[in-house]
Order: C-alpha cells, then sequence, then structure tokens
C-alpha cells in the first residue's frame, strides 16, 4: 500500500536545494553497464529513486554484484553475469527497462522479456526500437506478453527514426555497439541523457559520434571495459523546483544544474515576470510574484519538455489572463489537469490542449497522482493551496525524485507521510 503524501500549503519557502543526477540518464547508464566485458563500472552522482532500487535488482538477477553507497555512487561489477530471460516483477515497474533489450542483445545477441511498465501518459508504443533491432539483423516476435528478440550476428545498418524518440535513439546505440560496421541513425533524439549514454559509452570503449545532434554514428567494436562516470543534473527534476521557486519561495536557489538544458523553460518563466538570476550552475529565484499567463508548446529537445509541462501547468493556475498547454508528444498527458481542477483551477480541456484561466486560489483537498510528474504538478499545487493537501499513490513520485520530502522540509514546506488506510 503507498503512502499519503500530506502538504500544508501557504508556508513560503526560502534557501537552497541542490538538484540530483537525471533519472532519464541514470535509467539508461544502469541497463548499459551490462556491455563491459570485463572491468568495474563506478557511476556517481546516481539519484535515490526507486526506479534505480528496480533496476538494481534487475543486475542482481543476472548475478551482476552491486553496491551502492549513501552519496550516490554505485560500483557494478559484471565479471559474474549470466544471461536471464527478463521474467521479473521489477521490469514491469519501470518503462526503461527496455534498455535491457538493446543490452541484452548487443551483448548475448538475444532478449526475452515481458512488457515493460511505467507511467500511463497514453499509448507509449515501442514500434521504432524494434524496427531498429531488425534493421540490424535481428528478429522480434511478440506473443504471450513476452518480447523474443534474437539475431545470429548484428550488421550495422542506416535506421531512420519517423519520430525523434529518446527510448527508441539510446535502444539502437546500445544494441549496435557491438554490431559488425557502421550504424547511422538518422532523425535521432537529440535529449542530454543521450549525450550522457554516448559519452559513458564512448568511455568503455565504444565508438559513438554525433549525440546531441539528430544524426549519430556508432562504429562496432568488440570490447568494451568498465569506467567512470558521473551523471548529468537532472534538467526535470530542477525545473520542477524552479517552478516551485517561482510559485511558492520568497526567494530560493537551485544548484547543480545546467541552465542550457532548460532554456526553453526559462525562456517561458521571463515571459510569464518570474524575476530569476541564472548563473553557471545555478538559478536563484525570487518567486510569489504577479505573473502573465503564457502558450507553450511541448517538442522533443532543445524545445520545451513535455516532462515539465504538468508542473508548469500549476504555475499556470496563478498567472494573470488565460494560458495554453499544447502536447505534440503525449496527447493524453492531462490527468493532473482533471486533479487541479478538484483542487480549484480553472481549466478546459480539449485534444492534445488545455487552457488555463487565472489567478485562481487552491485548496487542499484529496488527489491522486496518476503518473510521476502529475505527482509533481500536485506537490506545487499543495504547497500554495491553503489547507492540507493530500496526495495518493505517491508511489509514482518516489520512482523519479530524490528525496522529495526532505529537499522541501529544508526549505520550509510542511510535508509529510502517512499510511493508506485500507478500506473494508
Ligand atoms: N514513439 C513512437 N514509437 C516508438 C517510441 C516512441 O511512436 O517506438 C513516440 C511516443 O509515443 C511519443 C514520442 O515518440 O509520442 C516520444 O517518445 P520517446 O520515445 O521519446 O519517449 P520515451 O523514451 O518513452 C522518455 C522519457 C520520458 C519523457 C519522454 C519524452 C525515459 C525513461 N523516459 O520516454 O520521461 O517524457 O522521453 O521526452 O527517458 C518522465 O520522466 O516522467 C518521463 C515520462
Amino acid at each position: 500500500m503507498s503512502d499519503i503524501l500530506k502538504i500544508e500549503g501557504g508556508h513560503p519557502l526560502n534557501g537552497t536545494v541542490t538538484i540530483s543526477g537525471a533519472k532519464n540518464a541514470t535509467v539508461a547508464l544502469i541497463p548499459a553497464a551490462i556491455l563491459a566485458l570485463k572491468g568495474e563500472i563506478n557511476i556517481f552522482n546516481v539519484p535515490d529513486i526507486d526506479d534505480v532500487e528496480s533496476l538494481t535488482a534487475l543486475l542482481n538477477y543476472m548475478n551482476v554484484k552491486t553496491e551502492s553507497d549513501e552519496g550516490g555512487h554505485i560500483r557494478i561489477d559484471v565479471s559474474g553475469m549470466n544471461y536471464m530471460d527478463l521474467d521479473h516483477p521489477a521490469a514491469t515497474k519501470l518503462r526503461a527497462s527496455y534498455y535491457f533489450m538493446g543490452a541484452l542483445l548487443g551483448k548475448y545477441k538475444k532478449v526475452r522479456m515481458k512488457m515493460p511498465g511505467g507511467c500511463y501518459l497514453g499509448p507509449r508504443p515501442i514500434d521504432l526500437h524494434l524496427k531498429g533491432f531488425e534493421a540490424l539483423g535481428a528478429s522480434v516476435d511478440f506473443s504471450g506478453g513476452w518480447y523474443n528478440i534474437t539475431a545470429e550476428k548484428l550488421i550495422g545498418s542506416k535506421i531512420y527514426l519517423d519520430v525523434a524518440s529518446v527510448g527508441a535513439t539510446i535502444n539502437i546505440i546500445l544494441a549496435a555497439v557491438y554490431a559488425e560496421g557502421k550504424t547511422t541513425i538518422e532523425n535521432a533524439a537529440k535529449e542530454p541523457e543521450i549525450v550522457d549514454v554516448a559519452n559513458f559509452l564512448n568511455k568503455m570503449g565504444a565508438k559513438i559520434r554525433g549525440a546531441g545532434t539528430n544524426v549519430i554514428t556508432v562504429e562496432g567494436v568488440d570490447e568494451l571495459v568498465g569506467t567512470s562516470h558521473e551523471i548529468i543534473p537532472d534538467r526535470i527534476e530542477a525545473g520542477t523546483y524552479i517552478i516551485i521557486a517561482a510559485a511558492a519561495a520568497e526567494k530560493m536557489t537551485i544548484e547543480n544544474i545546467i541552465p542550457q538544458h532548460l532554456e526553453a523553460m526559462l525562456s517561458k518563466l521571463v515571459e510569464m515576470g518570474v524575476k530569476m538570476d541564472v548563473g553557471i550552475d545555478y538559478v536563484t529565484v525570487e518567486g510569489m510574484q504577479p505573473m502573465q499567463a503564457v502558450d507553450i508548446q511541448t517538442l522533443s529537445y532543445p524545445g520545451f519538455a513535455t516532462d515539465l509541462q504538468q508542473p508548469l501547468t500549476t504555475l499556470l493556475t496563478q498567472a494573470f489572463g488565460s494560458s495554453t498547454v499544447k502536447e505534440t508528444i503525449y496527447t493524453e498527458r492531462f490527468k493532473h489537469c482533471t486533479e487541479l481542477m478538484r483542487m480549484g483551477a480553472n481549466v478546459q480541456l480539449s485534444y492534445a490542449m488545455a487552457s488555463i484561466t487565472g489567478p485562481t486560489p487552491l485548496y487542499g483537498t484529496d488527489v491522486v497522482a496518476t503518473d510521476l510528474r502529475c505527482g509533481a504538478s500536485l506537490v506545487i499545487a499543495g504547497l500554495i493551496a491553503s489547507g492540507v493537501t493530500a496526495i495518493h499513490d505517491v508511489y509514482h513520485i518516489d520512482r523519479g525524485y530524490d528525496s522529495l520530502d526532505e529537499k522541501l522540509t529544508r526549505l520550509g514546506a510542511t510535508i509529510w507521510r502517512e499510511k493508506e488506510e485500507t478500506s473494508h
């Protein structure tokens, strides 16, 4: 049974928050580590989130030894690794378990696993991942809830992605590092997490060029070995706290960030009138000021991140005028709006779009974190609402935000957890 997160709103925040390593890089780096044939892998700045626990459980299931310490350092030893079909509950807990498809296919030329899990944001197909594996010479079969992917050998190929998918780009890279010859991915996604994964693999001995642009090449190699790597800061966690600061802080600094990764969002906040000082690796926000409505449209990087659309919606409920939020990545990613409406938000929903008219006071009530970033949007709402907000299904938030309660408590929030009462 998941905890309930309770927040008593209306306590202005102050101080500094340090951002953790990027979830969406970490969840690819951990599966990528199994591609090493020898040597130890040391990953630093690993966030303390449940997704990491699930992926570590999958490594251990394949007899890969892991050791973690408090400071976000994981040591991975693949020397005793055995191939296993991924018939493990952890594989269905998160979406990123699909990175084991590319990594196991690359290393063992076979993989058998169930459908990956993760947040429901409307349909989330993986057809492009599979087409990529097929282009490299693998055969893919889906039956009885299992993906069976096998190849006699993988041969480099040219792959055009119909949609610039983060997951497909990374998965094809993982499968291609041991392929014979050169793989070219056209219309590749350009997210910073992809660059981080490519840097990690290159340190292990891979030959990946062009990560961060829309054409990536992978020259196959014979052996990858252990390395050390520090994960980039989480731009979505950073963006979430910047929005929290604009909504609920007198003065707050968000540190250990790469502001260039947040340019689209920072521009929108400037347009709203949020007062910010953007430094080399920090942003200081003077929040709780009058703000203007803006229109946003989610796009793949460097456009406005879909993962920040949900947290920003809460801020838009406090802006003067009518804002529109258009989703081009996940047309159904609007469950948070229904929850925000329970708290007093004025939101009109139409296909792939929300119109928010503000400012409206928000009132604490019972709401449900239907997915990770919906959870973040409700936490922000709880911080500014009058009374107590009770967020149910908080496990979604724990999948992706490192020490959320502790970080917010240190900033001056009143936040606590209670056990969900069982109904009879
Ligand atoms: N798509 C396809 N076919 C595919 C793959 C994707 O049509 O085979 C479509 C999707 O339906 C979507 C678009 O392509 O419309 C982009 O999806 P993408 O593959 O880029 O998303 P993802 O890799 O499944 C990652 C993040 C998400 C984030 C999206 C978009 C991870 C583990 N997840 O998902 O993060 O929203 O990119 O930036 O990296 C989150 O952190 O809360 C989260 C959901």
